[in-house]
């Protein structure tokens, strides 16, 4: 499924769904466990929704947000009673003002940044910031690859928010992989 819609489509960013140990490393130390409201970009096909689910409080609001129907369709059909919003997620605002959310407690999220353009990336990071309450945690990933586009946009992380910790190489991941834990 990922190797197809990255021929198709380079907007999923990547060759396979992540790795169980980069999903571990997703969700350590962001305060998953007493969260009580998580939102997921870029959910895929579910390799973090899973342990997202695993692990959330049960009464925790929890939705995700995959923007390519087809991801969307095999997320579904795995956890059927999830909250998925099939959708860019530049109208994270809207998606939460349905809920009645002003802000969330945790981001996590898959998007492929560094393929972004530069706007996007820009209106995206915004948006999350502000939508997140203060002290809560963006927790996304990057690849380990020696790029331009991986340095510039680890810069605008690092522009966009007070603190900043990372996870040790997940080597278990293909590509590895590092996973920005960004605080507001
Ligand atoms: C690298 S894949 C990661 C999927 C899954 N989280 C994993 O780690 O296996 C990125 C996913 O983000 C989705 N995506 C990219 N840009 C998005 C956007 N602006 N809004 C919502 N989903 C987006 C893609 O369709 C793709 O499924």
């Amino acid at each position: 499924m990922f190797l197809k819609e990255f021929i198709k489509n380079k907007s999923t960013g990547a060759l396979c769904a992540s790795s169980q140990k980069l999903a571990r490393a997703m969700i350590k130390d962001v305060g998953l466990e007493n969260a009580k409201s998580i939102v997921e970009i870029g959910a895929g096909t579910g390799s973090f929704t899973q342990l997202i689910l695993k692990e959330k409080p049960q009464d925790a609001l929890f939705f995700a947000i995959e923007q390519n129907p087809l991801m969307a369709k095999e997320l579904l059909s795995k956890f059927t009673n999830l909250d998925c919003e099939v959708c860019n997620a530049k109208f994270l605002a809207q998606m939460l003002e349905k809920r009645g959310l002003n802000a969330v407690d945790l981001v996590i999220s898959g998007i492929p940044w560094t393929i972004l353009k530069n706007e996007e990336q820009d209106e995206l990071l915004a948006l999350i910031h502000k939508n997140l309450k203060r002290g809560a945690y963006l927790s996304t990933f990057l690849y380990v690859l020696p790029t331009l586009a991986k340095r510039k946009f680890t810069k605008k992380l690092y522009a966009n928010f007070s603190e900043i910790k990372t996870s040790k190489l997940v080597y278990g991941n293909i590509p590895p992989a590092i996973v920005y834990y960004c605080r507001k």
